[in-house]
């Protein structure tokens, strides 16, 4: 009696993971999941960062003062950053959370960490 009730369990969860197989998976998100960028380390200052995240990332959408958010020179980058405060740096919080760049790579963590320590150390025009 035990071996039959053990079998129909076994069956049961046989079917079960079965029944599993044919299900699609559609992603529950529409973010990117390519590769992350930039490929290589990127020192915490702010030619690094113009030079490595903002040119290749960011001037796409944020070129000059007729676009949404200028980031194109240090003067208007800061307009998104309060400096030795990256949690309340907008230019900060919108790479951390994977809000920007939008429709693109997502920055390597190594990239937002070398943005986080910028700020941190007073956000300078070096
Ligand atoms: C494909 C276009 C695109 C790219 C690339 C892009 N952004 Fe944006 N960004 C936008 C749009 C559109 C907005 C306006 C707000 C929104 O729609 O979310 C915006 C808004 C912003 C703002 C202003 C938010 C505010 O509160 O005013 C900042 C700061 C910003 N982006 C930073 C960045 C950074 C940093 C990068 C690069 C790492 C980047 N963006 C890449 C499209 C882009």
């Amino acid at each position: 009696m035990r071996l039959i009730q053990l079998t129909q369990i076994t069956i049961g969860a046989v079917i079960f993971l079965l029944s599993g197989c044919g299900y699609e998976v559609t992603p529950s998100t529409t973010s990117f999941s390519g590769p992350v960028v930039p490929s290589t380390a990127v020192t915490d200052t702010f030619s690094a960062i113009q030079k490595n995240i903002i040119q290749p990332s960011c001037l796409k959408c944020h070129n000059g003062p007729d676009s949404i958010a200028d980031l194109s020179t240090y003067d208007a980058v800061m307009a998104y950053v309060s400096p030795s405060n990256p949690n309340t740096s907008d230019f900060y919080t919108l790479i951390d959370s994977g809000s920007m760049p939008k429709r693109a790579a997502k920055l390597s963590q190594e990239a937002i960490n070398s943005v986080k320590s910028w700020i941190l150390k007073g956000a300078l025009n070096n």
